[in-house]
């Protein structure tokens, strides 16, 4: 049986950063759904017809991390037949031998109900939009306005809203160095295995 570990969270607050160090601590593969999202957003269109066509390549492209790809993706990621589309992609991903780990908003509770090992990576909004910032090079006051818009879009839609799992673990990496919420996470999950 592949193990799987499902990890959500709202933007920068380091559940890739985590989701990226779990896979490579446990040999596992590594999904970040967030560029399914990103790359319908971008493909233009209409973004249902992007969503059921999406190949593997798509997800490559280079203009993907950019605050403006979050947005787009925020905005198809609330369309039913988008999120729809993009399910038994994500599943078949997650019975990938031996393990996978899967970043996202809807990866316990929608995605991978029975996932071994549930994490909620979250951090105030104000160091999510410093770290944000730092990382693309943007204005710390503008990436702030930009978070809450997304959080907010993300968490208030109907379908598959960001929020934890009931049998979530939270992990809130405000004052947490990257390390030290790396040791976190594999504590959680050895526990888990042992
Ligand atoms: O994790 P990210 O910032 O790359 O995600 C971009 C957007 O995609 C995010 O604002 C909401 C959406 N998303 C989602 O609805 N469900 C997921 N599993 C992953 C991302």
């Amino acid at each position: 049986m592949p193990f799987t570990i499902a990890i959500d969270g709202p933007a920068a607050s380091g559940k890739g950063t985590l989701a990226r160090a779990l896979a490579t601590h446990f040999g596992f593969a590594h999904l970040d759904t967030g560029l399914l999202y990103r790359a319908v957003g971008a493909m233009g269109g209409d973004p249902i017809d992007a969503a059921q066509r999406l190949q593997p390549s798509d997800l490559q492209r280079s203009d993907l991390r950019s605050a403006e790809a979050g947005q787009a993706a925020s905005r198809v990621a609330a369309i039913p037949e988008v999120r729809a589309a993009l399910l038994e992609f994500q599943r078949r991903f997650a019975a990938t031998e031996p393990g996978a780990v899967l970043d996202g908003r809807d990866i316990g509770t929608v995605i991978c109900p029975d996932a071994e090992v549930k994490l909620y990576v979250t951090a105030s909004d104000t160091i999510r939009a410093r770290r944000r910032a730092l990382e693309l090079g943007a204005d710390e006051a503008q990436m702030l306005r930009e978070l809450r818009e997304r959080d907010a879009r993300d968490a208030v839609r109907d379908v598959a809203p960001m929020k934890p799992a009931a049998d979530a673990v939270t992990l809130d990496t405000s004052d947490m160095s990257i390390d030290d919420a790396i040791a976190k996470a594999v504590e959680i999950v050895e526990r888990v295995r042992a």
